[in-house]
């Protein structure tokens, strides 16, 4: 099973404003060409679920039009279910970390998706993610939802490669090698 990251962050390393909003990306990426993904494409062709923090899930749907064409588990604690007119293909899960990986390698996935920071340094401590792409948008938000934080232990990377885009988004992509 790999496990991956793909997000974006503000170069100061925030996902989002502190009260969620993706205003600021939103607005980066009106200014990338027409027919540039930065990857993303490539990336979830591969991918067979999309695991995804019910923070991120709650906010997507605000968007009001559901894109994924990948099967999705909104993991929780505190959701007993989903509302109703959820988009099909979307499963809740209050399943840790591990055993939802387990769980998924069971029913024939071999590689997922970690979205939602939370969510994704969750998955750091467990020592569950293979590899982390990010895109840094130009820009210092000053004050945010952090992506990393507070992992129980270093982690060392493997630099994979980066690309820096005439726009100004520079992609890293690295690998965990897992001491086990
Ligand atoms: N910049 C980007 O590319 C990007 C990408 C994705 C998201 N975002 C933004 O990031 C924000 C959300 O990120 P976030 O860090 O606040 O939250 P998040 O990871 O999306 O969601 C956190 C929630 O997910 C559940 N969760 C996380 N780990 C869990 C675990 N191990 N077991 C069970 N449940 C778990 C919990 O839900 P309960 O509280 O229900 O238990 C937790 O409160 C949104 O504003 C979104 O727009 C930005």
């Amino acid at each position: 099973m790999r496990c991956s990251v793909y997000i974006a962050t503000s170069l100061d390393g925030f996902i989002a404003r502190r009260d969620g909003s993706i205003d600021w990306l939103d607005e980066a990426s009106a200014r990338v060409p027409a027919g540039e993904d930065c990857g993303y494409a490539a990336f979830t062709s591969t991918v067979d679920t999309l695991i995804m923090g019910r923070k991120t899930y709650e906010q997507v749907l605000t968007f009001g039009n559901w894109s994924y064409e990948l099967p999705v588990v909104v993991m929780s604690r505190t959701l007993t279910s989903l509302a109703d007119g959820a988009p099909s293909g979307v499963t809740l899960s209050n399943d840790a970390p591990a055993q939802l990986v387990a769980r998924l390698g069971k029913e024939g996935c071999a590689h997922l998706y970690v979205d939602g920071g939370a969510t994704i340094r969750s998955f750091l401590a467990a020592d569950l993610i293979d590899d982390v792409t990010v895109t840094v948008i130009p820009l210092l938000l000053g004050d945010g939802l952090p992506l990393f934080g507070g992992n129980p232990r270093d982690v060392p990377l493997e630099h994979v490669n980066t690309r820096a885009f005439d726009f100004g988004f520079v992609q890293h992509h690295y690998r965990i090698n897992h001491a086990r």
